[in-house]
């Protein structure tokens, strides 16, 4: 691996990350709200941002994975990856989400393909309202026409790790956001 470098520091990371968290507890206040983390990448911001929001909570998690020949991470750099956008549930939520506030979490919003296919499922379970917040956006990417309600940082078309994020599930304990050289 080559050199990485620092995209986003801790302290950038900390200070959206607080002002997110004050954004959701004023635009929810009073009210209870369940945090829905995406697997594995969402678990460092979910619980950076939970500790912002000032609101009952509690936390619950889900899991994806996409079908297809997915390149090395090497390949992946070099040429991208198109995903055929079919993506497979590989964890449930746990509660109820009939009546109740969510907020899905996720590390990064990219194609656009893995949360709309996520949202589809959660609206199903027939919440009261369904908002993404999503660290990072890389809107260059975007297959599918979706937003994120809070964004962190938009950002461009890199390859980042650090934070959550992975390189062949490597480098998500790094406290800053780094990009990965395209050789
Ligand atoms: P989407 O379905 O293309 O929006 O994919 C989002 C998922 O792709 C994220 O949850 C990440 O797991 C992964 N991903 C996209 N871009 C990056 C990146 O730059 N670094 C690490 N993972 C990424
Ligand atoms: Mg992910």
């Amino acid at each position: 691996m080559n050199q990485l470098k620092t995209l986003l520091t801790r302290q950038e990371i900390a200070k959206r990350v607080a002002e997110m968290g004050q954004q959701i507890t004023s635009d929810f206040k009073d009210q209870a709200i369940i945090f829905v983390g995406v697997l594995k990448g969402a678990a460092i911001f979910l619980s950076d941002l939970a500790r912002e929001v000032k609101l009952d909570s509690t936390f619950d998690f889900i899991g994806v994975s996409s079908y297809g020949n997915r390149p090395s991470p090497s390949q992946e750099l070099k040429s991208g990856w198109d995903s055929t956008g079919e993506v497979k549930l590989t964890k449930d939520v746990d509660q109820s989400m009939i009546g109740k506030n969510i907020i899905l979490v996720e590390d990064i919003l990219d194609t656009g393909l893995t949360l709309t296919y996520l949202r589809k499922i959660l609206l199903a379970h027939q919440p009261k309202s369904l908002k993404i917040a999503a660290l990072l956006d890389k809107p260059s990417r975007r297959k599918q026409p979706i937003e994120a309600d809070y964004v962190g940082f938009k950002i461009p078309d890199e390859f980042v790790v650090g934070y959550g994020l992975d390189y062949a599930e490597r480098y998500r304990n790094l406290p800053d956001i780094c990009v990965v050289p395209r050789e």
